[in-house]
C-alpha cells in the first residue's frame, strides 16, 4: 500500500522538479530538454578531463555563483534569486556541454533571463568571473576559450532586448 502510494506521488511530481535539491524554490512548469542548455556538447572526453570531471566543474560553478552573488557590479541582479537551484542547474549545463556525463534539466536561456535587464557590461563581468573560476581550478587557457565560445551565442538570449 505504501509502495503504491509513493509510486502515485512520484508520478504526480512535475518533471521539472525531478532533480531539484532540498531548499530549492518552485519554478513555473516547463519542458525538460537538453536543448534548453543552449549549446551542443563537445565530443570525446578531452574537455571533461581538462575541467577535472564533475568534481572540478562543481568547484568552478560553486566559486562562480558565490562570486556573482557577492560582486559589487552584478550582485544586485542575483540578490533574492535561488542560489541552490542556480548552482545545480549551471552545474548540469556546464557538465552537459563539457560532455562530462550529465543531462540539463533547467530552463532555456531566454526564459531563465527574461526581463532581468542584463546589459553587455553585466555579461562581460560574468564572463570575467567565470574565467577566474576556471583559472583557479587550473583549466588550461585554450580549453577555457573553447568553452567560452560555446557560451558566446547565448548572449542574444541573455541580454535584455
Ligand atoms: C552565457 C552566459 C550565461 C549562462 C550560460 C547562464 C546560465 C544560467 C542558467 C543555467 C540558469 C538557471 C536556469 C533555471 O533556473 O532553470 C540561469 C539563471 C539565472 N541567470 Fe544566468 N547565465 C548566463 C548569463 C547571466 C548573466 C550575465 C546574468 C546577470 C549578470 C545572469 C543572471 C542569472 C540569474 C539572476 C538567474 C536566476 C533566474 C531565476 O531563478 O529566475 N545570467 N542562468
Amino acid at each position: 500500500m505504501t509502495m503504491l502510494l509513493s509510486l502515485l506521488l512520484l508520478q504526480a511530481a512535475p518533471a521539472a522538479a525531478a532533480n531539484a535539491m532540498p531548499g530549492e524554490e518552485v519554478v513555473d512548469p516547463y519542458t525538460v530538454d537538453n536543448r534548453n542548455a543552449g549549446a551542443t556538447p563537445f565530443t570525446g572526453d578531452g574537455m571533461a578531463k581538462a575541467f577535472h570531471g564533475q568534481d572540478g566543474i562543481r568547484r568552478i560553478v560553486d566559486r562562480m555563483v558565490d562570486t556573482n552573488f557577492a560582486d559589487p557590479a552584478i550582485g544586485e541582479i542575483f540578490a533574492n534569486q535561488d542560489k541552490v537551484r542556480l548552482k545545480r542547474t549551471i552545474f548540469e549545463q556546464f557538465c552537459y556541454i563539457l560532455n562530462a556525463g550529465c543531462a540539463y534539466t533547467g530552463r532555456d536561456m531566454a526564459t531563465a533571463h527574461k526581463d532581468m535587464g542584463v546589459q553587455k557590461a553585466d555579461m562581460n563581468r560574468l564572463v570575467e568571473i567565470l574565467q577566474r573560476s576556471m583559472a583557479a581550478e587550473g583549466v588550461g587557457f585554450q580549453e577555457q576559450n573553447r568553452f567560452l565560445s560555446k557560451l558566446a551565442p547565448m548572449r542574444r538570449d541573455v541580454l535584455q532586448k
